[in-house]
């Protein structure tokens, strides 16, 4: 019930559809990576960590509870995460347990202490410092772009992709991981609140380094375009229906929500 756009469970979906699988299938895998995306943005906006009030056009789950519900809600939403995907006997024998582990091992990998968490020490680390672009892709690359990669990958992994579908996937993933969040740091100066659901400045407040902030506004803006094409010319090659992903593409570079 928390809102938002939904786009790991929507890109976990589609892959499985892409590839003729049953949908139904991937759902609890969809909703332990909205769970576990919800609950990064509600430590996200804490005061240790950004300091934002706005969040899906709401207060900040903090602003409203209180910083130590929010620490916890965090805390039950990452662990119900694994709980969705395992407590069902029929499904974990639809999917096979083995299936199974390799995908809670995929997302505990990429949420973890080289993916996302990762990407989110870097970031507080290096506000008000001055960060070169191999750190600065690092921090876009395990924030944003793992749990983004891990949810085509686990779409993929279900579904029974064979090796080179999951190589392409897998580039593809990080291509549109990366854009997603050139995307959003470019938002954050241009966008406006009221559609985006969130405050923007956050990250001039907070003296991130960003692509913006690196290569500046034009230049940051055709690193996104470059980014997007190089995208589509991944996924060329892919044996599923590809559609969906093109399209996605445009979506993301285009957003302004
Ligand atoms: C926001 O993610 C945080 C980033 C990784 C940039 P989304 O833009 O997917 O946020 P919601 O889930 O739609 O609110
Ligand atoms: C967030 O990056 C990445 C996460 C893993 C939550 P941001 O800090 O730029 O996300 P927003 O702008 O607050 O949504
Ligand atoms: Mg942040
Ligand atoms: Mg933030
Ligand atoms: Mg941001």
């Amino acid at each position: 019930f928390a809102g938002g756009k939904r786009l790991r469970p929507i890109l976990a979906i589609a892959t499985t559809e892409s590839l003729g699988r049953d949908i139904k299938d991937v759902m609890p895998v969809a909703c332990c990576l909205e769970f576990i995306h919800t609950y990064s943005l509600i430590h996200d906006d804490l005061p240790a960590m950004d300091n934002d009030d706005l969040r899906r056009g709401k207060p900040t789950n903090h602003k409203v509870f209180g910083d130590a519900m929010a620490i916890l809600t965090g805390d039950a939403l990452l662990t119900i995460a694994f709980e969705i995907i395992t407590k069902d006997r029929q499904y974990i024998k639809k999917i096979g347990a083995d299936t199974l582990l390799t995908v809670i091992y995929e997302i505990s990998k990429a949420a973890g202490y080289d993916g996302m968490i990762a990407g989110q020490v870097v970031d507080l680390e290096n506000e008000g410092k001055e960060i070169d672009s191999f750190t600065l892709d690092f921090m876009h690359k395990h924030k944003t772009g793992a749990l983004i990669t891990a949810a085509i990958r686990t779409g993929a992994i279900i579904s029974k992709a064979s090796k080179k579908d999951l190589e392409i996937l897998t580039e593809y993933g990080q291509k549109i991981g990366i854009l997603y969040q050139i995307v959003d740091d470019i938002l954050d100066i241009t966008g406006d609140s009221k559609s985006l659901g969130k405050p923007v400045g956050s990250d001039l407040k907070n003296k991130k380094s960003t692509y913006p902030s690196y290569y500046g506004l034009d230049k940051a803006k055709t690193l996104a375009e470059n980014q997007a094409y190089e995208a589509i010319k991944t996924i060329e090659d892919y044996s599923g229906d590809k559609t969906f992903f093109v399209e996605f593409v445009k979506f993301i570079l285009n957003r302004h929500y």
